[in-house]
């Protein structure tokens, strides 16, 4: 059984996001959307709403035979991996500045559990520049997201705006 974490804040889940989870999640048997619980970070949604939006927005993708969880966790993605029984952590990579960050996860990430490999997926090129941060600042400026994230996303999004 394969089973792969991806890890990530998700405050909100993008179309990049998807993506990756589209394109990686043929390779897995298993795959946990591993939410990240920050609440230092004063994050636009709770985990709880981060979690709701992507179980929402996860049947509208096509992910052949992997089973995709939706799940939350506090302290260590090593240790939640581990815990998981999970023999990969999944990362997108959009541009080189990305590299070095992850780059440092990646080998912290080996040390802390030698036994899960980082597997890192390119982002799909017309993702390359969208980051959920991007997202929120354009939206809340009043600028154009459709396409970039999921309308399941949008709707919550202008909730919060009002
Ligand atoms: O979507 P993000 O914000 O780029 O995801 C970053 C995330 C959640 C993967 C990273 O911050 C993380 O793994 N945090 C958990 C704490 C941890 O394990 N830190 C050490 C990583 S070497």
């Amino acid at each position: 059984m394969k089973r792969a974490v991806f890890p990530g804040s998700f405050d909100p889940l993008t179309n990049g996001h998807l993506d990756i989870i589209k394109r990686s999640s043929p390779l897995f048997d298993e795959m946990i959307i591993a939410v990240l619980n920050n609440p230092d970070k004063n994050p636009m949604f709770s985990v709880e709403e981060r979690c709701e939006m992507i179980r929402e927005v996860l049947p509208t993708i096509e992910t052949g035979n992997c089973k995709l969880i939706v799940d939350s966790f506090s302290g260590l993605t090593a240790d939640f991996a581990r815990n998981s029984g999970a023999n990969a952590i999944v990362r997108g990579i959009r541009a080189v500045s990305d590299y070095e960050y992850e780059l440092r996860m990646a080998l912290m990430n080996r040390r802390l559990e030698p036994s899960i490999e980082t597997v890192f997926l390119m982002a799909g090129e017309e993702y390359s520049y969208v980051s959920s941060t991007l997202m929120k600042q354009v939206f809340e400026l009043g600028g154009r997201v459709a396409g970039l994230i999921p309308e399941l996303v949008e709707a919550p999004m202008r909730s919060k705006k009002n």
